[in-house]
């Protein structure tokens, strides 16, 4: 039985704020449930890891990490779930702050996690046959374990996968804290380095026996300028070790049948349940309470990348032309909150702008929502639109990355119909109007709408094929 090390900065339930949590949360697990994998996972013990979590855990070992000059204090607990071994790396002074990221020095946060990391293989007597490291607060895991552990003993035989969540955010910093910092020296320099800076992705992919990302399209578009921020000279140099692998999401969490967090439960061939779900979110945010009209919905941080530069050029026309309701739910940047809220002024009887962050009632919107719209600019994986397909939303995607993988568009052959969803290529506020405007169109067939919806619904994003294909990588590594 190969033993896999997951090494994240957030996993679900204990601490996430995005689809990376989610993976680290749900793919361990499945690949425990294979029965091929001894999985353990290791995560920063964040003030948001709750109490009732706290108390479950036991203490495995204290001991002394060494960052640089620095001496800083490491406790290392454990907890048992799903047949994973989850293990926190306990420091108050890194990890006891409000959020997860976004401090002055996230990069020393990091360094002191994957510096543990290292550590606690060599106090616990566990070296994993695979180390894998996900997105850059892990990636020094990898430079560490190639550049300072591999002559110790029991590191010899570790191989190294890194995964790019969202190559955008690569861990960048100046040179000047290359040993300060990192305590990495001089023959490290060109490992670690790209356009002038230390960046901590690029020697992942540099150091790392495999490289994967979330699914095959964005493996192929980060050879390119257009996707990779900079790095495709060095994804196209190390392409033969690079591969895409869908993610899949919690077919349990996200189970609209028996959904704690939904009005009423449903399932593909009894959708009762959900025509309750909209008119219950109806009533919960004052839109009318309306079942012939469809709702459409944005579930997203509000990031342009995220495709909202396309949304706000069209979003004014598609609501006063068409007989529909709109609920927005997400934060960030603040025009886009600003678009959102003057829309709902102008359209207080079609539009509802959620500017918040909340998960149950992301889910009682999925159960509700008619036509979910997903139009990003790149989407390395996206779990919205899977998490909307089985809550039996029809999804409106721009073709690319997983979004490209996941959602097939609708054609009607003979009285066959074919796709999971209404897709346009272009990046361009046009077509997800015209493509908008053709959902709600299929929408409004009542026969075509039950046969397509439930053809949705039934589309496999489960974690089995993907966690199949993990295990074969893992397996290939020589
Ligand atoms: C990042 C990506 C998203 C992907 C998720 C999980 O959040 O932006 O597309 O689904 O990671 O891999």
């Amino acid at each position: 039985m190969k033993k896999i090390l997951y090494v994240g900065a957030e996993a679900m339930p204990f601490a996430a704020t995005g689809g990376l949590g989610d993976v680290m949360g749900s793919l361990p697990a499945a690949l425990a449930a294979t029965g091929e994998a001894d999985v353990r996972v290791v995560m920063p013990l964040y003030a948001a890891v709750s109490e009732s979590w706290r108390r479950q855990m036991k203490q495995e070992d204290v001991f002394t990490v060494n960052l640089a000059w620095r001496q800083q204090y490491c406790g290392v607990y454990s907890l048992q779930k799903d047949g994973v071994t989850y293990y926190f790396i306990d420091n108050e002074y890194y990890f006891k702050r409000p959020a997860l990221y976004g401090f002055f020095d996230d990069g020393e946060r990091y360094a002191y996690f994957c510096m543990a990391v290292m550590e606690l293989m060599k106090r616990l007597d566990y070296y994993p046959d695979v180390l894998h490291a996900h997105d850059w607060q892990a990636a020094l895991t990898v430079v560490y374990l190639n550049c300072l552990y591999r002559s110790l003993p029991g590191f010899a035989d570790v191989r190294t996968v890194f995964t790019i969540h969202n190559i955008e955010y690569q861990g960048c910093y100046d040179f000047s804290i290359l040993g300060d910092v990192f305590s990495l020296g001089e023959n490290e320099h060109s490992l670690m380095e790209h356009d002038g800076c230390i960046n901590l992705m690029k020697a992942a992919i540099e150091c790392a026996d495999r490289v994967s990302t979330v699914s095959p399209r964005y493996a192929e578009e980060i050879r390119s300028a257009e996707y990779a921020h900079g790095l495709e000279y060095c994804l196209e140099r190390h392409a033969n070790k690079l591969c895409g692998i869908l993610n899949g999401i919690d077919y349990t969490y996200y189970d609209p049948e028996n959904d704690p967090a939904i009005f009423a439960g449903f399932t593909p061939t009894r959708m009762a349940g959900k025509a309750k779900d909209k008119l219950a979110m109806q009533k919960e945010v004052g839109l009318p309470e309306r079942k012939d009209v469809p709702l459409l919905s944005i579930i997203s941080r509000l990031a342009s990348h995220k495709g909202l530069d396309i949304v706000s050029e069209c979003i004014w026309s598609l609501v006063a032309e068409n007989d529909v309701q709109l609920i927005i739910l997400g934060k960030g940047e603040e025009r886009y909150e600003q678009l959102f809220l003057t829309l709902q002024a102008a359209y207080p009887d079609k539009v509802r702008a959620l500017i918040t962050y909340d998960r149950d009632l992301s889910k009682r919107i999925y159960a509700a929502t008619d036509i979910f719209l997903m139009p990003s600019k790149s989407e390395p994986c996206g779990l919205s639109q899977m998490i909307a397909s089985r809550y039996g939303a029809i999804p409106v995607v721009r073709e690319t990355g997983g979004l490209y993988d996941s959602i097939k568009p609708y054609w009607q052959d003979g009285d066959k119909i074919c796709g999971n969803g209404f897709t346009f290529a272009n990046y361009s506020a046009a077509e997800l109007k015209e493509r908008t405007e053709a959902a709600i169109a299929l929408w409004n067939t009542p026969t075509l709408r039950k046969k397509f919806v439930k053809q949705i619904m039934q589309t496999d994003f489960s974690w089995g094929v993907s966690a199949q294909k993990y295990l074969e990588m893992y397996a290939g590594i020589e």
